[in-house]
């Protein structure tokens, strides 16, 4: 699997294009969701080499608790508004975080990460989730992330 995504080349959305159905395919062949987010957070990060690829799971309702991810130890818990996925999950929207620095209330993992991207993720239209995405570098994250990381998150 890892030698596939090794070998995507191109555009940012040609990678997620060839990313999503072989994370389509992943999916339908399994029925538990624990174990498919922690493939397709390895699928993300094989394909992009974020620094931190990762779910919270929305456990109550004020708290989301780490899920499975790829990358540096991780905060394991998150309330409800806090933080740029406490924020995307109160206010159930996608998240683009140019400049960590710049957003009030967000919450340093990792000191190394520059630039973060939070998708909700649902179930009966609810949220039960985030997908969250740390980059070391600045502005790594645009309208073509959101667009093709909510089909991702989608499939689960
Ligand atoms: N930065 C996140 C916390 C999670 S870590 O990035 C893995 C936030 O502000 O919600």
């Amino acid at each position: 699997m890892a030698e596939h995504l090794d070998i995507a080349q191109g555009s940012k959305a040609e990678k997620y294009a060839a990313l999503l159905p072989q994370i389509a395919a992943v999916v339908e062949a399994e029925t538990d969701t624990i174990a498919n987010m922690a493939n397709v957070a390895s699928m993300i990060q094989e394909t992009f080499g974020f620094l931190w690829t990762g779910f919270y799971r929305v456990t109550t309702d004020d708290m989301l608790i780490l899920g499975p991810f790829q990358g540096p130890m991780a905060c394991t818990r998150i309330k409800l508004g806090r933080g740029v996925c406490g924020t995307a999950w109160a206010e159930d929207r996608t998240i683009i975080v140019p400049d960590v620095d710049q957003f009030p209330g967000h919450i340093a993992c990792s000191s190394a990460s520059r630039s973060e991207i939070v998708v909700p993720m649902h179930y009966d239209d609810e949220v039960v989730g985030v997908l969250d995405i740390d980059s070391a570098e600045l502005n790594t994250f645009d309208e073509t992330d959101k667009e093709w990381l909510e089909k991702i998150v989608n499939l689960l």
